[in-house]
């Protein structure tokens, strides 16, 4: 039974990564269990300059997930290759570096950095933080922008480049196919869907930021039918990157049947941080009983059964 999977011309033992931002750059989970277990770790975005990220209150719970309005606090580039890439370069895992910059040329020279740190396999451009005021969701909400930003890195960089895309849009497919017309490798979907907590004890918002982006199992549903969506309209174009809402192999397995061929662990690893393991388990469990030999055999399956029978 094979579960490894090439996706960008690179091997992957197996489609189970864990999500920006869920994770940290992988050190803290090193101390309970065998990361190089995973298929790949996509780290907290790293920009150019450090950030200390918003004030707090920066996280709430909500009912079947929780809202986030971090800001994106990192190191940034340099502090991440001095700090964190000497403690993460011998683990026998993909790391892939989610990328945010306020300027087109911030993304570039972040992702020049680290063209020579071997263990970065990929970017994943972060166009969807709805956190900041500059970067972020003022590239992934216009297409024009977006296509300008994809084609410059693109041209700018050796390494394969992924795009995270916002669903805070009205048709995530126009977003896609802007980043596929403009030569992106892979397409990651979806960050957090914008929300907002009123606290009654305090009568005012939760979060110091008011609104920010909701994820975990509640957001399932929308990233699943984002997947179908796009694979429907893409499929075998551009491989995507399913992530939202993924606590079980189950959940996991619907992001690959509406056409993810490898999916993001997130949320669920705050409350169970041996969950993206228990998804690897479970998938292979799930193709022994069901006598599946290749795990490419149920990337986007539903699209090719009769939805009648
Ligand atoms: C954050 O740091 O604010 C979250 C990152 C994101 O939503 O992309």
């Amino acid at each position: 039974m094979n579960l490894s999977i090439e996706l960008f011309g690179i091997r992957f033992k197996n489609p189970v990564w864990v999500a920006s931002g869920t994770f940290g750059y992988g050190l803290e989970a090193m101390e309970i269990y065998d990361i190089s277990k995973l298929g790949a770790v996509v780290t907290k975005g790293i920009s150019l300059r450090p950030r200390e990220g918003n004030e707090p209150p920066r996280i709430v719970e909500t009912p079947c997930g929780m809202l986030n309005s971090i800001g994106l606090q990192n190191p940034g580039v340099e502090g991440f290759l001095e700090k964190i890439y000497p403690k993460i370069k011998d683990v026998d895992t993909h790391f892939i570096a989610n990328i945010f910059g306020e300027t087109e040329e911030e993304y570039v020279e972040v992702c020049k950095a680290l063209e020579e740190a071997e263990k970065v396999v990929a970017y994943e451009l972060n166009v969807s933080c709805p956190n900041v005021k500059k970067g972020g969701i003022a590239f992934g909400h216009d297409p024009v922008t977006l296509g300008g930003l994809v084609e410059k890195v693109r041209s700018s960089v050796k390494k394969p480049v992924l795009v995270k895309l916002s669903p805070n849009v009205t048709d995530i497919t126009e977003f896609a196919k802007v980043c596929v017309d403009s030569g992106a490798d892979g397409l990651v979907l979806i960050n957090t869907l914008l929300g907002m907590r009123i606290n009654l004890r305090r009568e005012r918002p939760d979060l110091s930021t008011k609104v920010g982006g909701l994820s975990g199992p509640a957001i399932l549903p929308i990233a699943v039918r984002m997947v179908w969506e796009v694979y429907e309209r893409f499929g075998g174009q551009v491989p995507i990157i399913g992530v939202g809402g993924i606590t079980t192999y189950e959940d996991a397995l619907e992001h690959v049947y509406a056409g993810a061929s490898a999916v993001q662990i997130g949320t669920a690893n705050f409350y169970d941080p041996y969950a993206p393991l228990k998804v690897i388990e479970g998938i292979e469990r799930f193709m022994k009983e069901r006598n599946f030999k290749d795990f490419r055999q149920l990337i986007g399956r539903s699209h090719r059964l009769d939805i009648k029978t």
